[in-house]
């Protein structure tokens, strides 16, 4: 099953090319499902198309948002989502992944107001409604790079990511991992203050709660069972909850479902099958959230971006180019997201990973509501490229080929470089490649 670089004219293209590994890409010619409103909670998606938070490493030194990020969500603002997920932001110095990742703290939360404030007015005046804004909470765990270098806080050492064992000092112990999770209470009172609707206890890509999710081989407390893999992410949620005083602020979480590493090294798969899905506890664990947290959606998504970063975003270049065809990766994609729906038919779920197939996607996106697959499309690299692509896909009832994202990978490439990231192909005259 190789890797191929995108070249398919029609669907039926992708049909045929996708037959080779019984794709399942579900598709409609009509996008009028894209455009209906969804409750989420207490509040209204004027559509069905979210931002996924996508991090621009252009945060002031104390974590505020900088120049870039300003004119970022100002242009996804006008751009016409009916959400817009904001990314990740850090919980703590030291876990930031980078020394330009936002940081809301009580000094700056005023200047993410601002930007907030600025997000629903051009909201409101350009496409007559403004958008829902969740807040990502993060704890960057093994990836904390606070001063520009790796300087990992991990949950349990695995050699699928590191041959040789990480300095045990670095494996967070259980009181710590206690003070991090007490840390969410700030992050949902910070989120209130600055304006979010709702706060996302960030749960994926393997940063600290995802990882805790597979840490089967830790022993004490957030070691071995469910219960206890689990305990961080409703522990977060507990604190998050506890903070919550503006009616309708939401819970939610943006959480793997499948990490696409063997057992006991991964979340999502079972002893003795390889990197099959299977994605059980991902849906008892939306079940819990759902039960004890009352989440009105929630945010699937898979793989690592480090390691298996295909798994995640399907591209066609980058600085390692998988064995494996992207639209195999589509399907996997689309597989568990819609599993994660049939499960939980009370949990809208957004799913991901949408920008690969370009002017294909809202066909996917749009076939994949009809079927009851998932009830939002979030797309992410779009909008560096694309930023208006919402508008110009109501108005016109197509994307722009000259304007779509081609998967080449270069935001990637400048995030992990602790630039800021940006679309170098469409927005050339600010994002240069590297
Ligand atoms: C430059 C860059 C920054 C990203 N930042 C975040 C982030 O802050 N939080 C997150 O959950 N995912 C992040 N992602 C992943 C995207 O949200 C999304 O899952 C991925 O790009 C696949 O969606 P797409 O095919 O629409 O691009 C990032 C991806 C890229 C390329």
């Amino acid at each position: 099953m190789k890797h191929e670089t995108f070249h398919y004219q029609t669907w039926d293209d992708i049909k045929n090319a996708g037959n080779e590994f019984d794709a399942f890409l579900p598709e409609s010619q009509n996008l009028g499902a894209l455009f209906t409103p969804l409750a989420i909670g207490a509040h209204t998606s004027h559509n069905r198309i979210a931002l996924q938070p996508m991090e621009g490493t252009d945060g002031t030194a104390d974590g505020a948002p900088g120049e870039y990020t300003i004119r970022r969500y100002e242009r996804f603002a006008k751009g016409g989502a009916g959400l817009i997920w904001f990314e990740a932001v850090a919980s703590a110095p030291e876990v930031r992944a980078s020394a330009h990742q936002l940081m809301i703290t009580d000094k700056n939360a005023g200047e993410y107001k601002r930007l907030l404030d600025n997000i629903r007015e051009i909201g409101l005046r350009e496409n007559g409604y403004q958008p829902v804004i969740v807040m990502q909470a993060t704890n960057s765990g093994r990836y904390s790079k606070p001063n520009g270098f790796p300087e990992p806080l991990i949950a349990y050492n695995n050699p699928v990511l590191e041959p040789e064992p990480i300095d045990k000092r670095r494996i967070l112990t259980d009181d710590q991992l206690k003070a991090y999770e007490e840390k969410f209470y700030d992050m949902s009172r910070l989120a209130q203050e600055a304006g979010f609707d709702g706060i996302d206890v960030k749960c994926c890509h393997r940063y600290l709660a995802c990882e805790l999710l597979s840490a089967y081989t830790r022993e004490g407390e957030y070691g071995g069972s469910f219960e206890n893999r689990t305990r961080f992410i409703r522990n977060a949620f507990s604190y998050a909850k506890s903070a919550v005083k503006t009616p309708g602020f939401f819970l939610t979480s943006r959480m793997n479902a499948y990490d696409g590493f063997p057992y006991p090294w991964g979340f999502g798969v079972e002893e003795g099958k390889g990197i099959e899905p299977e994605i059980s506890e991902a849906v008892d664990l939306v079940k819990i959230l759902k039960r004890d947290y009352d989440i009105p959606l929630i945010n699937i998504t898979i793989g690592n971006p480090y390691k298996n970063p295909h798994v995640n975003r399907p591209y066609d270049r980058g600085n390692y180019v998988p064995d494996e065809h992207p639209l195999y990766g589509e399907s996997r994609m689309m597989k568990c997201v819609s599993r994660i729906q049939k499960e939980n038919p009370d949990v809208p779920v957004i799913g991901s990973a949408f920008t690969y197939l370009r002017t294909f996607s809202p066909n996917l996106a749009a076939g994949m509501i009809e079927g009851g697959h998932i009830q939002m499309a979030g797309f992410g690299r779009m909008a560096f490229a694309y930023p208006d692509f919402v508008n110009d896909l109501k108005n016109k009832g197509a994307l722009d080929p000259k304007r779509v994202c081609i998967a080449c990978g270069q935001c990637a490439n400048l995030l992990r470089a602790g630039s800021p990231a940006g679309c170098v192909v469409r927005d050339g005259s600010v994002y240069k490649p590297i």
